[in-house]
């Protein structure tokens, strides 16, 4: 069925740039269409090297910083990369992409939102495009205009490591919210700093079976193993059929094409055993020509390797099933070369090459960059990555996020109260961050600017009235309210698939040990996903979810004082094997399905 219901009326062409496009097809060898079809991280080529083989994109993945790893290092790393291209024979500019997945956020001092699931308990599509605004901003100000965000996963499974890069369980609000966020990163007009967005990861995702990941999964993250990594369910099957494929997880697509979204990254999971890198019935046939969509398809990170033990099958399978822009990323001209040999030998047709070539230069065209005049470095300035303006916009994000799990009265708090504080992630940028931060699994401790809950709790009660000690080992003196945060430890992707989600046998401890020195308890989760909190949920007063709050992770007390007018509420069901959350509790749970946005 070929229906063009979904293709977006924004972003068009005018006539003069189309012939453009067609001008500097015709005008292209093949080397050079397979070059533009070529994405090849950072460090594995040089400008020269850029402009040598006509490449279309140079990405940075999670950790691909520049020099000293700030705006001004960055700019002038993207900036010598784009300048490689503008010598290629036709002086077409690279497209540089990076996981700007929570703002900017390889990038020191740049203003750090919260992850995905926390976005999804504030409802707030109005929120969430403003921060996909500031987030294009920073983003633009360091060179790169195309990020790979926002990831329109739908997690049915909390166990799985990437379920807080996912907005909610329901796909209601993960569409109302992932096409606010396209429309923040892209902008009213394309051109002028707008930045492009990638819908990810085409389809299905979070609908993985817990095991299923084993054969599948990345060669080369054999090292995590040595700290006890799952990749258990990252990357692995999707077992559903396909109206719940297409009622559950293609809907925050659809909506995605609608808004005009740029591109869109395939999975690296399978679905009912086939990979989707290589799966041209969901690639081509229901993304491109039912649903219409115009811009170009990015594989993942070494997906296409997955696909077969033989490089050269793999290449053939993944662009002929759709793949529009191969994240090669390191050994590029293996790949030009295999895919030059491919049509060669008729395996791959021109037509393919041309058609994804197209994609490419048109959507580089919308984004003005084929326009020699349109200068967007010129108009922007480092000075906005991190400014007073976004980290106000963070830390309103934050407050709405938190979510009241249970509340014995405790809540909210009222200024003239001497508070005993414990807990690591109280006083942990690092941890109120989580993964894709600065490094590609985030880091602990002050890794870039940030204000932490500690600072906030001391901000609104005044220094002598919070005393804080991370263990608690110090305190002896009783306290009116003690507040506690117990939290996960940053991780990435499959790294943070878990099997046991009950908190740690030390937080715990802390949890109890702080009960016996307050008259009452709020304990603080921050974390990626609902954990399993039996063991403590008796020692509570309060219980209050923080997901992972950012570098404005002060926030998080104006929710604490109630300055929130409309708090958040669970993006996924806080339930885990025999835990949910309602019994035994006074104050009720918002539900999943209470309300879409
Ligand atoms: C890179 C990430 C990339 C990952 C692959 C890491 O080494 O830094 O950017 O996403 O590998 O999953
Ligand atoms: C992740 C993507 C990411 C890419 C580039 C992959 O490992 O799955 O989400 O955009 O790396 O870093």
């Amino acid at each position: 069925m070929t229906s063009t219901k979904h293709r977006s009326q924004r972003y068009q062409l005018s006539e003069a740039r189309q012939a453009e496009v067609e001008r500097l097809l015709a005008a292209m060898t093949r080397r050079e269409k397979i070059g533009q079809m070529t994405q090849v991280e950072y460090g594995s080529i040089t400008p020269d090297q850029v402009a040598e083989w006509a490449i279309g994109s140079v990405l940075s993945g999670g950790g691909g910083n520049h020099g000293d790893g700030s705006a001004s290092a960055w700019r002038d790393g993207v900036s010598a990369f784009v300048a490689g291209s503008h010598r290629s024979r036709l002086g077409v500019p690279i497209l540089y992409g990076t996981d700007a997945v929570h703002g900017h956020s390889n990038v020191l001092g740049a203003t750090i939102f919260p992850h995905n699931i926390g976005l999804g308990a504030t409802r707030d599509p109005d929120l969430v495009r403003a921060i996909g605004r500031a987030s294009a901003l920073e983003t633009a100000a360091t060179g790169a205009r195309w990020s790979f965000a926002p990831c329109l996963a739908v997690p049915q499974d909390p166990r799985w490591g990437r379920t807080y890069e996912g907005f909610s369980e329901d796909p209601r609000v993960v569409t109302a919210l992932g096409r606010a966020a396209i429309e923040g990163w892209q902008g009213d007009q394309l051109e002028r700093a707008g930045v492009l967005a990638c819908a990810k990861h085409y389809v299905g995702e979070g609908a993985m079976v817990w095991g299923s990941a084993g054969s599948h999964r990345h060669p080369w993250i054999d090292w995590w193993d040595g700290w006890g990594a799952e990749w258990q369910i990252d990357q692995g099957d999707i077992a559903i059929d396909e109206y719940t494929l297409r009622s559950r997880h293609l809907p925050p697509f659809i909506a995605a094409i609608d808004a005009g979204v740029a591109t869109v990254m395939a999975c690296y999971a399978s679905w009912q055993g086939q990979r989707i890198h290589a799966h041209r019935y969901l690639l081509s046939d229901v993304l491109k020509d039912e649903l219409g969509f115009a811009g170009f398809v990015v594989s993942d990170w070494m997906g296409l390797e997955q696909v077969d033990a033989d490089y050269t099958t793999a290449v053939e399978r993944v662009i002929n099933a759709g793949v529009d822009m191969v994240m090669v990323p390191f050994d590029f001209r293996r790949f030009i070369a295999t895919v030059d040999d491919l049509v060669d030998q008729g395996r791959l047709t021109q037509l393919r090459i041309d058609d994804a070539t197209r994609r490419i230069l048109t959507t580089k065209a919308r984004l003005g960059l084929l326009d020699p005049r349109n200068d967007v470095e010129a108009a922007t300035s480092v000075d906005v990555v991190g400014c007073a303006e976004h980290r106000a916009l963070a830390r309103r994000a934050a407050a709405a996020s938190a979510v009241v799990l249970t509340n014995n009265g405790v809540l909210p708090l009222v200024s003239e109260t001497a508070v005993l504080a414990a807990g690591q992630a109280l006083d942990d940028v690092g941890i109120s961050c989580g993964g894709w931060t600065i490094e590609w699994a985030g880091g602990q401790g002050p890794i870039t600017e940030g204000r932490t809950i500690l600072d906030g709790l001391r901000a609104v009660l005044g220094a002598n009235a919070v005393t804080y000690s991370r263990g608690a080992t110090e305190q002896t003196e009783r306290r009116a309210v003690g507040i506690v945060a117990v939290h996960e430890l940053p991780y990435v992707e499959g790294g943070g698939d878990r099997a046991d989600l009950r908190l740690p046998e030390d937080q715990v401890a802390l949890v109890r040990h702080v009960r016996r020195h307050v008259d009452r308890l709020v304990v603080l989760v921050v974390s990626g996903r609902p954990l399993v909190l039996d063991a403590i949920a008796g020692d509570a007063d309060a219980i209050v979810a923080c997901w992972l709050p950012g570098s404005q992770a002060d926030g998080i007390v104006d929710a604490l004082f109630g300055a929130v007018a409309d708090p958040g509420q669970l993006p996924i069901r806080w339930k885990h094997e025999s835990t949910t959350w309602s019994v035994g509790h006074n104050v009720p749970v918002a539900t999943h399905t209470a309300e879409v946005c």
